[in-house]
């Protein structure tokens, strides 16, 4: 009898730019101040990419640490899927540029899902391990959002931050890791968050960059009466789903795009505010970034360990959805921040070997083959 396949987190990594935007330095760019953004988000500061950042050289060390704590290399992946709304060029997507400059040697797509990026991409990663397409799969969410932002709109450049995270999903046969998930789009909202301009349809022009038209536009009232409801409504159907009640769920990870939101979500769901994990308040709103940066965050410090059981939920344009519910395995999540982990043990030793079989090939091959030319 055929095994079941289970899609297991075994490797997780994050990469967030040196820069740092306070609310205090925002107040002398434009009309606002701190304690407004504290009391109506809950974010303090966000961290932006400088020059040596691009959307590509983030997502690669975010997932060059993920693969370190799987004790996988590039040549172990099967596919890559990289989440953001924001990749190097318009052609080719993200996923190709990552691919490219992890070296791997596998299929990889750009997926642009806004903020549900991650949560997407989860699930898909998991459906493609459940079907016994590919076993080891990188997603990553990143993004440079403070590209796609107008800094003299205060309704939008406040909210949100750059970060990269990475996380490896691999097969298992122990009944863990993504246990239900949900997807959802309502795209007749499209509008309450959205780039109108710069796409095939409505290109740039002169008059649209100087009307800046080519940045993020946002109702942030829509936008939040869609997230204060979808939350609790997607992460009950979504525990439900795997047989569970909110009671088993050990941490909940939602999207960090506003404190307000996030506590909203806890109270319908009828649960303690601290089981809700929160960062926004260094990073704010890193859009596909921020699910997968809140769960690495949450594992570095301990909030998460063997076997807990995480929900998570994300929100955003289009306007979508995505929920899941994920138990960790008995992995190595206590031993992994080390650099001595055994996933690091496994990494050098994988490394050791690819260096290895490539200097047979590359060099005593050649050698061998022409000294036995020369014999004959
Ligand atoms: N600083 C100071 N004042 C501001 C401000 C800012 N950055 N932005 C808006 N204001 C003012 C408004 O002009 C308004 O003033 P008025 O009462 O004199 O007209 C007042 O503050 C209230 O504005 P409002 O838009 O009603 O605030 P809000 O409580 O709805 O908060 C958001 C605005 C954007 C923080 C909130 O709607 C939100 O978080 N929405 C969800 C956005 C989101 O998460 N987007 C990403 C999804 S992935």
């Amino acid at each position: 009898m055929q095994q079941q396949r289970y899609a297991q987190i075994t490797g997780w990594g994050k990469y967030v730019p040196d820069k740092i935007l306070t609310n205090h330095d925002l107040a002398n760019m434009v009309e606002t101040n701190d304690e407004w953004i504290v009391q109506r988000t809950g974010i303090r500061q966000r961290h932006i990419r400088t020059e040596k950042d691009t959307n590509t050289s983030m997502a690669v060390a975010a997932s060059k640490e993920a693969m370190t704590v799987a004790g996988i290399t590039a040549n172990d992946l099967d596919f890559i899927l990289v989440c953001t709304s924001s990749s190097d060029y318009l052609l080719p997507g993200a996923g190709s540029t990552v691919q490219a400059e992890l070296g791997a040697a596998c299929g990889a797509v750009q997926l642009v899902a806004g903020c549900s990026g991650w949560a997407y991409g989860a699930a898909m990663a998991s459906s493609l391990i459940q079907s016994g397409t590919y076993s080891t799969i990188l997603v990553v969410g990143v993004e440079i959002v403070s590209h796609g932002l107008d800094y003299t709109d205060r309704s939008t450049c406040i909210l949100f931050g750059d970060a990269a995270a990475a996380t490896v999903f691999q097969v298992t046969e122990e009944p863990s890791g993504v246990l239900s998930f949900e997807l959802g789009s309502d795209g007749d909202k499209a509008k309450s968050l959205w780039v109108p301009y710069g796409g095939s349809s409505q290109p740039i022009n002169q008059s649209v960059v100087d009307e800046g038209r080519h940045f993020i536009e946002m109702d942030g009232q829509e936008v939040f009466k869609f997230a204060s409801k979808t939350v609790a409504a997607s992460l009950k159907r979504v525990i439900a789903q795997a047989g569970l009640l909110p009671d088993d769920i050990d941490l909940f990870i939602p999207h960090q795009a506003n404190a307000r939101i996030i506590e909203a979500g806890a109270r319908l769901m009828r649960q303690p505010k601290d089981k809700f994990y929160m960062n926004l308040d260094k990073y704010g709103n890193t859009s596909a970034a921020s699910v997968p940066l809140a769960m690495v965050e949450a594992i570095q410090e301990g909030r998460l360990k063997q076997g807990d059981k995480v929900a998570i939920v994300a929100f955003g344009a289009g306007l979508s959805w995505g929920a899941a519910v994920i138990q960790l395995g008995a992995g190595e999540i206590s031993k992994a921040h080390s650099l001595f982990s055994l996933g690091h043990a496994k990494y050098l030793a994988k490394r050791t070997r690819e260096t290895v079989l490539d200097t047979a090939q590359n060099i005593i091959l050649p050698i061998a083959m022409r000294f036995s030319g020369k014999r004959k």
